[in-house]
């Protein structure tokens, strides 16, 4: 059940304000592949890129990792990019980097194939010293260690479309 809003709405926009204004300064005058990791980090991706002014294109890549709320340690490819990267300047967007397992899997499968540049762009970082070293470029909020849903995020597949980010705790 959910247990409390732990961003609110409001929050989340005037934060994703503040991360476009760096990501286009970041950017400047060049040309952005912004690669959505499926399906979770689609609202943040979208909320973000309808702010900048930088030239982008987008596209979206799929792994497997989790069942419930713990991580299954397992990560597969479900669905790969429609396009090649090598030469582009790369833009990742993640829901949340729990234990760093996915991002990790995921920077060496695209950096194999030779971007110019290969950055991060995190809605949520959870405060765990397995993550403490993935340098992630654009970060939205650290959180603690709780499970939470909403603005993307699920439980096996539910409360994605909920506007915040809220704690899920057992219960009835
Ligand atoms: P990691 O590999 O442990 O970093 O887990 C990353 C993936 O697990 C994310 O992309 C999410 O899909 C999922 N995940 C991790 N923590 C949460 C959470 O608190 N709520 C919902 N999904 C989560
Ligand atoms: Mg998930």
């Amino acid at each position: 059940m959910i247990a409390h809003v732990l961003i609110s709405e409001e929050a989340i926009a005037s934060r994703l304000a503040s991360l476009a204004l760096e990501i286009d300064a970041a950017y400047a005058g060049g040309e952005i592949r912004a690669v959505g990791v499926l399906k979770g980090s689609v609202f943040f991706l979208t909320d973000v890129l309808k702010r900048i002014s930088t030239s982008v294109s987008v596209d979206f890549i799929q792994v497997r990792s989790y069942a419930g709320t713990a991580s299954s340690g397992n990560i597969q490819l479900v669905h790969d990019l429609s396009m090649d990267i090598e030469g582009k300047d790369v833009l990742l967007f993640e829901d949340v980097i729990d234990t760093g397992l996915t991002l990790r899997r995921i920077l060496e499968l695209l950096s194999s194939r030779h971007p110019r540049s290969l950055r991060i762009a995190a809605l949520l970082k959870k405060r765990l010293p397995e993550n403490a070293d993935l340098p992630v470029d654009f970060l939205g909020f650290e959180i603690g260690t709780e499970f939470v849903v909403g603005y993307g995020l699920d439980l096996d597949e539910r409360y994605r479309n909920l506007p915040y980010v809220a704690v899920w705790k057992p219960g009835t």
